[in-house]
């Protein structure tokens, strides 16, 4: 029996964005923009091409912006097509294609990132989802990441499947952090999972990257998951309960990771972006070379 196919896609997008005020005293971290596009934009772009149709968006009342995004700009739009400005209409309607929905959730208290996935169980139900964390910005040329995982979900009968890759080994207490046993060139059976552990006390040093395909059970484990690391509620303890169940793999994923949640990560990213950009890629090659 094939398990089935990934339509829901989880973005909790409820955080301060604090590492980017004063900007983000206004404009929503996840709006930041990376060359032209903001943020969210591609990891919308990426649940898309998991073969999502319905996004989730677990925010809260000041992130009015993301979905202002999504919605249509009826004068704007209606602007460009009189302008015949068909390049920049095309553009502005193209943020999301016609057969998918966005629902926004709220979360009404910053209790974690697993109390954040909670808030989406009343529109996920009972099937298996993806959760994507923007600031974890992931290029690659051929299919995304959570395309990657959702097949490999759907190839071992609907496994968990948690994105990971090595950080220095002083950076474990940022992340996740995975033991795992090698199952084949990327994937692994994961046999356990910490929250943020010191590097004394790591497992080692494969850190949870912001994609996941899980099953709905997770909400069932993160409803009695205690606060934990930082005092919030964590979804790594949540996968760590569901691994006494059920395995989960971790899954080496094809593609760059910037970590976009921070100021050095975003300026690589912009600049990565912008070397795939015919009309700037040269003379931002000469620019970066002569500094
Ligand atoms: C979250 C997760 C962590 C994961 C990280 C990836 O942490 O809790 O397990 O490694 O995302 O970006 P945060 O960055 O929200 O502190």
């Amino acid at each position: 029996m094939s398990s089935p196919r990934l339509r829901k896609v989880v973005f909790p997008v409820a955080g301060l964005g604090t590492r980017f005020l004063p900007a983000t005293k206004v404009v929503a971290k996840e709006m930041l923009p990376v060359l032209d596009r903001p943020l969210i934009q591609y990891a919308v772009d990426e649940a898309v091409d998991a073969g999502a149709d319905t996004l989730v968006f677990v925010t809260n009342r000041y992130k009015h912006a993301i979905a202002d995004y999504f919605d249509k700009a009826y004068e704007l739009e209606s602007k460009l097509a009189e302008a015949g400005k068909t390049e920049l209409l095309a553009m502005v309607q193209g943020t999301l294609p016609p057969h998918v929905r966005c629902v926004f959730v709220t979360q009404p208290e910053a209790r974690g990132l697993g109390h954040a996935v909670l808030c989406a169980r009343p529109v996920v139900g009972d099937e298996p989802f993806g959760v994507i964390l923007p600031d974890d910005l992931i290029w690659n040329e051929g299919p995304g990441a959570l395309r990657q995982m959702s097949e490999l979900s759907q190839r071992e009968n609907g496994a968990g499947i948690i994105a990971v890759e090595e950080v220095p080994h002083d950076q474990t207490d940022k992340y996740g952090i995975v033991d795992a046993t090698a199952l084949s060139e990327r994937a692994a059976k994961i046999n356990l999972v910490v929250e943020k552990p010191k590097p004394d006390v790591a497992p080692s040093n494969l850190a949870i990257v912001g994609r996941y395909v899980l099953p709905a059970r997770i909400f069932g484990l993160l409803e009695s998951t205690q606060p934990g690391a930082g005092g919030e509620i964590q979804l790594t303890d949540a996968i760590e309960a569901l691994l006494a169940e059920r395995s989960v793999l971790a899954y080496r994923f094809a593609g760059t990771r910037f970590d976009c949640g921070n100021k050095l990560g975003l300026v690589k990213a912009t600049l990565h972006m912008a070397l795939q950009d015919p009309q700037i890629a040269a003379a931002t090659r000469e620019f970066v070379g002569g500094l």
